[in-house]
């Protein structure tokens, strides 16, 4: 570290008060890196990003400020654009208000940088990535589940080719969401409200999206089935309300070099796997199963030879002849990570490949997915080229 006092930018984090913007992007990124002294930055020097909380409740951000010791807070978001110390606007608030809050940050001339998905509709997104990209301002859009250690081992055997020729994927995502009545819900009542933004589409073919395009090859086309298998919850007063948006999805993906991948996606569903996503995936030289921390892989040579007998009590513990992928776990959380990657974007211009068109390429998975469920029908997806739309 150099001695030399450290270069402060300044990062507006809007919806800081939410689940995510408080413990994944607050805590364990931002306060994180300051807890470290700051970000190292070979050439520049010692970086230190200096949060500013912005959310609409005062009381919540000032119990926050309390909480993090972190001392400017406000509730007016133009007020905090004003400062040019702010250089970088960060989004993690409800998806639908995401879009027009972007927009004034390119607009005052910010880096903008947002949890997924993008924006509510992937033209709002493409709208920013060409408003951002004219103005020559840095965008980034989170696509944390590339940094988690069970991905990054997955990746380390797919850039090896320990596994071959990839020819299918299966994602299994989802664990029992309470309805809110008989025991509190876990996650915010306005997931299960399509008019604020609810949906598990949305919510996860965003995360599916990078994953396959970064790991497997381009999505080429999709089919999906969705429900809405619990039609009725309690929200945070107490209150029952009907569910509006789809809790399940059931979808089919099609893959530059024929990969077929299936992923199934539910908040009605109890988990009896290894974590509460996992990912198997079948090479012709092995298989490999990820979830968000470990990842366990079967080469040929461990391959068991099968019989079909359902007669018989099983000939082998299906489970023990897989092993753990080797390699070191990554040095830090996924999210801090991928904030270490944007302000080294910003600060130093390293390629920062998870911009605002990747992040409307999340949206247009997940807009594709639903028009193939209204439709019944496969729905292949348009080329998302930089000066489209
Ligand atoms: N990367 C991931 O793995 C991941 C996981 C969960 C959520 N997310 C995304 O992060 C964003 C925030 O999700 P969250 O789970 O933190 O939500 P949350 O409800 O906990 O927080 C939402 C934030 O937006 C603010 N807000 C503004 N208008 C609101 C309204 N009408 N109703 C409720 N809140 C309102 C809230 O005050 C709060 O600060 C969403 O876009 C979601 O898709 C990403």
């Amino acid at each position: 570290m150099s001695a030399a006092s450290p270069l402060r930018i300044g990062v507006i984090m809007n919806g800081v008060t939410g689940r995510m913007g408080t413990n994944q992007h607050l805590r364990r990124s931002i306060l994180s890196i300051r807890r470290d002294g700051g970000l190292e930055i070979a050439g520049i020097g010692r970086i230190l990003p200096e949060p500013v909380l912005v959310g609409r409740n005062r009381v919540k951000l000032e119990r926050l400020s309390r909480e993090t010791g972190v001392e400017a807070w406000t509730d007016q978001l133009d007020r905090a654009l004003e400062d040019p110390a702010n250089r970088i606007y960060f989004d993690a608030q409800t998806t639908p208000l995401r879009a027009a809050a972007l927009e004034r940050a390119v607009e005052a001339g910010r880096h903008v940088y947002c949890e997924k998905p993008a924006a509510a509709t992937s033209a709002e997104a493409h709208r920013i990535y060409r408003m951002a990209q004219g103005r020559g301002l840095k965008h980034g859009v989170v696509q944390d589940k590339l940094w988690v250690p069970g991905v990054v081992r997955l990746r380390r055997l797919l850039r090896d080719g320990c596994l071959g020729r990839i020819l299918s994927v299966r994602g299994e995502f989802g664990y029992w969401v309470f309805d809110g009545r008989d025991a509190p819900l876990q996650r915010p009542s306005w997931n299960y409200r399509k008019e604020e933004g609810g949906s598990i589409i949305l919510d996860m073919f965003p995360h599916w999206r990078y994953l396959l395009d970064n790991l497997f090859g381009r999505v080429r086309s999709v089919s999906c089935l969705g429900a809405t298998h619990v039609r009725r919850r309690w929200n945070e007063e107490g209150r029952e309300y009907a569910v509006t948006a789809d809790d399940s999805a059931y979808a089919t993906f099609l893959l530059e070099g024929d990969v077929v991948a299936h992923f199934n996606s539910s908040w009605a569903v109890r988990v009896r796997r290894d974590d509460l996503f996992t990912l198997q995936v079948d090479g012709t030289r092995g298989s490999a199963v990820c979830g968000l921390n470990q990842c366990r892989v079967q080469l040929a040579r461990s391959t068991p030879r099968v019989t079909w007998n359902p007669d018989l009590e099983p000939s082998h513990a299906w489970l023990e002849s897989w092993f753990p992928a080797p390699g070191a776990p990554p040095a830090s959380g996924p999210f801090r990570t991928q904030w270490e990657l944007f302000l080294r974007h910003v600060l130093a211009d390293e390629p920062f490949p998870w911009n605002m068109l990747e992040g409307a390429k999340g949206v247009q998975l997940a807009e594709c997915a639903r028009e193939s469920w209204r439709n019944r029908s496969w729905v292949d997806i348009p080329e998302l080229a930089p000066d489209s739309g």
